[in-house]
């Protein structure tokens, strides 16, 4: 259990009672619940329980198993944040929970924890946009940035650039045509003979390797717009495997879900996860420093779970600082998915709870969908 002291960043509500609200996270592979108190602005309590165990036998997430385990682990973390902040459901203001996007059964897990719990209490819900949670988390940090900025929202899934005029005001700038930036880093770790999720373990075995090694493309690097194709990186890490090993990969897809032993040298392996880094990073600091350009605007936030890359911070804030521009990240605990950053939309979304228990997640959901909120 950690207990967070934060910045003031929600709305503050009328008195100085506290505004508590209890967020659950379920979309993927990660049981997240916190407590958030709108009032002061801070996380209150908070817990998460990760799946990675559970799906790295897989080479990926299982969407079975990680329903499952939602339902095993769920009530009890909301009972250990309950009993962290010593509150009772009555002391709850508000129930928030990840209604999309993500898996569609472990999403409905969530759901039904939030609208039963919320149901049994007597307390309104509040559906959050999973995405939402990521791109207002720097909002977290100290120091926080102010509206507008642009956003930088690269995880497993996606890999978007917004300006960011105010909560739910949200405008496209790029996205990716093909593969996300967390899953080009997924799917190349893997075949470097990597467990899931790959990103991190890719992101260490770089750390001694020579980011020149290897010619890795750069897609759309020069487009001119700010879109991201990164869907030809596993074929090039695939084939320089291939030579490496001379060994043929499985032609299609080139990714099996079987770890694959690797006869290369660990030199080698090293090189090659530092060139696929060096091109993940490279094109998405400068996509994001043509975004500022463009905008004219002098902040960017980084959230998601790749925005945990050590290179990835350095190549940005190197490269904002060129332009007198600032990047602001969310703590790294809440890159990943986590409870914290659902509970902290909830805050800002709290004028917008209702006592509607009808369960309804959206596994496909646009951020440009949201509404504005009047802060
Ligand atoms: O935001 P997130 O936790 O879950 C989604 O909503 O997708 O992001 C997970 C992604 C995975 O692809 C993971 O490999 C990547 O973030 N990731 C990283 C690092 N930490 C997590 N990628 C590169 N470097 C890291 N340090
Ligand atoms: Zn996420």
């Amino acid at each position: 259990m950690t207990e967070h002291s934060r910045k003031n960043c929600a709305p503050p509500v009328s008195g100085r009672q506290p505004a508590l609200v209890l967020g659950i996270e379920s979309s993927c592979d990660e049981t997240g619940v916190a407590l958030f108190d709108a009032t002061t602005g801070k996380v209150v309590a908070e817990a998460l329980h990760s799946q990675i165990a559970l799906h790295a036998p897989y080479g990926g997430v299982v969407p079975e198993l990680a329903s499952r385990d939602h339902i095993k682990y769920g009530l009890r973390l909301i009972d250990q944040v309950m009993r962290d902040a010593q509150i009772k459901g009555n002391q709850v203001r508000a129930v928030a929970y990840t209604q999309g996007p993500g898996l569609a059964g472990a999403l409905l897990v969530g759901a039904q924890l939030a609208a039963s719990l919320a149901f049994a209490w007597g307390k309104p819900l509040i559906p959050v946009h999973h995405m939402e949670g990521h791109l207002l988390s720097p909002l977290l940090a100290d120091p926080a940035p102010a509206f507008p900025f642009v956003a930088l929202l690269v995880s497993g899934g996606h890999t978007q650039l917004m300006r960011v005029d105010g909560v739910g005001e949200y405008t496209l700038l790029g996205d990716t045509i093909d593969d996300a930036a967390g899953e080009a880093f997924d799917k190349s770790a893997k075949l470097l003979g990597l467990a899931y999720p790959g990103g991190p373990l890719l992101a260490k075995l770089a750390e001694g390797g020579d980011p020149k090694a290897f010619a890795i493309p750069r897609p759309l690097l020069h487009s001119g717009d700010l879109n991201f194709s990164f869907a030809g990186l596993k074929t090039a890490v695939a084939n320089e495997v291939r030579r490496l090993t001379g060994t043929a990969l499985p032609a299609r897809g080139a990714v099996s879900s079987a770890q694959p032993t690797l006869p290369v040298d660990h030199a080698s392996r090293a090189d090659l996860a530092a060139s696929v880094q060096a091109a993940i990073v490279e094109t998405l600091a400068s996509k994001s420093l043509t975004a500022l350009k463009q905008t004219g605007l002098k902040q960017i936030v980084v959230a998601g779970g790749v925005g945990a890359n050590t290179r990835l911070r350095e190549a940005l804030t190197a490269g904002a600082g060129r332009i007198g521009a600032k990047v602001f990240y969310p703590p790294v605990a809440l890159c990943t998915d986590n409870g914290a950053m659902i509970a902290h939309v909830g805050a800002l979304r709290l004028a917008e709870a209702k006592q509607d228990y009808a369960i309804n997640v959206r596994p496909r959901w646009a951020l440009s969908d949201l509404r504005p909120v009047n802060l």
